[in-house]
């Protein structure tokens, strides 16, 4: 057995221990809060380690791209690929154009950002793509994160995160 003879000082909201709470009674065993954040966080770091990049798919409103672009390469990335597309979410397009109108699905213009990205940059990147985008009104956009099995530098041949950097 492992010794566990460091301690290590934890304080956490009302919200995150009952998270933990409800983890530990799915596990048979009954193990006690500290057993439990041991186990999350091993599991987290194995998971780290299995999908070290991935793919950012974020669908935005074309005004926000300049400002999108320039914090991105403010926090490091080295690529971004852009598309204009149409789409619609839960209001079908409707009340983002005409308020009240026929009902009809109309599709809106948004933008398409993919963005591939090392483990160190993830939560950066989605947290500032989301405030960024953000204005507030339905039709701001989503983001999908995908992880990603494979990345190659044409020009190189250089792979994974060689290829990211
Ligand atoms: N489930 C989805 N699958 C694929 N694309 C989506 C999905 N939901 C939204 N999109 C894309 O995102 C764009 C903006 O969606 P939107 O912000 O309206 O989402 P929403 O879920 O309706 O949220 P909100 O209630 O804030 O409007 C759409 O035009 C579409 O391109
Ligand atoms: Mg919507």
């Amino acid at each position: 057995m492992e010794k566990l003879d460091q301690r290590i000082q934890l304080v956490a909201s009302n919200e995150f221990s009952k998270m933990v709470d409800e983890w530990r009674r799915t596990q048979s065993d009954l193990p006690s809060r500290s057993e439990a954040i041991r186990r999350l966080v091993q599991r987290g770091l194995r998971y780290e380690k299995e999908h070290p990049m991935h793919m950012i798919t974020a669908i935005i409103r074309p005004h926000k791209y300049d400002e999108v672009r320039a914090a991105l390469l403010e926090l490091g990335v080295e690529g971004i690929t852009v598309s204009q597309v149409k789409g619609f979410g839960r209001q079908r397009g409707q009340t983002e154009i005409y308020r009240g109108a026929e009902y009809e699905t109309v599709e809106v213009p948004k933008l398409r950002l993919e963005i591939a990205v090392d483990q160190n940059l993830l939560n950066q990147v989605v947290e500032t793509v989301q405030k960024i985008s953000s204005t507030g009104k339905i039709g701001d956009g989503k983001l999908f994160v995908h992880s990603l099995d494979e990345v190659v530098r044409i020009r190189t041949g250089e792979r994974d995160q060689q290829a990211l950097r």
